[in-house]
């Protein structure tokens, strides 16, 4: 059975149950300003394998641990440099997660036996009064099934894992719609390892440095593999200029398809019977407002159950980066 609540009313009641359920092992869902994670005490075990069950997840992925506050880091992580320091109190509470060396408490199963471990401080509140009342770190990845799109409402976190979470916190839409933005500060030069909500310009103004690209033998990250944050349709990424010409193609074979446009939708000449089978899924212009509905726009892709997604990317500056970025993984070139 789970419950969930909604945002505000007896939001401390909830915090409470949750944060019961958490001390006796069970699994919370919980929002963050980027998407639902599924949580469960880092420092449990037990609790943790049930995170990888109930995603249907390889035991190997690596889990972030969820912490209350920068003054946290330093019990997860050792051997932290000044400039992680800087970073985590330049961006958290916020979308950066820090990949650094662990301390011999994180478990193996949360680290997938990995001598580092992901840390980041969330930025919504609701997270933050979870993880300040539970006064321990929680492990939690997205809370989607293993492959698929990331939850960004409770509605998703239910439609997702369903009995699998013993509570989910509603903590209405999220904010940021992409995933934190994983840097590998455990090496000789930091590296971005994911691209997401906190911006490669952002974090180069303050290190004061350009970012390197991951070395190959960087562990892979299973949210850089090819085919993750897919929906059922295929993807295909075509230029606004071939989209329509595209489309017509695949729904004169009889394919029902979805465009994804950023800004307005063009213009099917009237009286085409195949513009009957064009399903039009808009996306704000804006960036910013492009990445908080990107994962509900995939979603919705199959809700309308099409067979085929023709998908513009956007440019790659600022939080662009992550927008192609799991766009590219949508279509399975990751
Ligand atoms: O925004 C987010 O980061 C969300 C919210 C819930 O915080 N969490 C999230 O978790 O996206 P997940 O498990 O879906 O993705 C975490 C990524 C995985 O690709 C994992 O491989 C990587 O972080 N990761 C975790 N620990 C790592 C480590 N020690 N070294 C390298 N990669 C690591
Ligand atoms: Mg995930």
């Amino acid at each position: 059975m789970n419950g969930s609540s909604p945002a505000g009313a007896g939001a401390g009641d909830e915090v409470a149950r949750a944060v019961a359920i958490l001390r006796r092992g069970g699994l919370v869902a919980f929002p963050t300003e980027t998407v639902y994670g599924l949580g469960a005490d880092a420092s449990n075990p037990t609790a943790v394998r049930r995170i990888f069950a109930a995603k249907g997840r390889p035991t190997d992925h690596p889990l972030i641990v969820h912490l209350a506050g920068v003054e946290q880091l330093d019990e997860w992580a050792e051997s932290i440099p000044a400039f992680v320091w800087q970073l985590a109190r330049r961006f958290w509470p916020g979308p950066l997660t820090l990949i650094l060396r662990r301390r011999p408490r994180v478990p193996d199963e949360v680290t997938g036996g990995l001598d580092t471990v992901g840390l980041r401080v969330p930025r919504h509140p609701l997270a933050l009064e979870l993880l300040r009342t539970f006064a321990g770190g929680l492990a939690a990845p997205s809370a989607n099934r293993f492959g698929r799109v990331s939850p960004t409402c409770a509605e998703h976190v239910r439609a997702e894992l369903g009995d699998r979470v013993d509570l989910i916190l509603d903590g209405g839409p999220c904010a940021v719609g992409v995933e934190s933005t994983i840097l590998d500060v455990s090496g000789a030069a930091p590296a971005i390892l994911r691209p997401g909500g906190v911006t490669r310009e952002q974090l180069e103004e303050v290190l004061g440095d350009a970012l390197v690209s991951p070395a190959s033998d960087a562990p892979r990250a299973p949210g850089r593999l090819a085919s993750h944050y897919a929906p059922q349709a295929r993807v295909e990424l075509v230029r606004r200029g071939d989209m329509l010409t595209r489309a017509r193609t695949a729904a004169e074979l009889g394919l029902r398809v979805a465009l994804l446009v950023a800004g307005s939708r063009f213009v099917v000449p009237a009286g085409e019977r195949w513009g009957e089978r064009i399903e039009w899924v808009e996306l704000p212009e804006d960036l910013a407002a492009r990445a908080r509905e990107l994962y509900r726009a995939l979603r919705s892709i199959d809700d309308a159950r099409c067979d085929l997604a023709l998908i513009e990317l956007p440019d790659e500056a600022g939080l662009g980066a992550a927008v192609a970025d799991r766009l590219r993984k949508a279509a399975g070139q990751g």
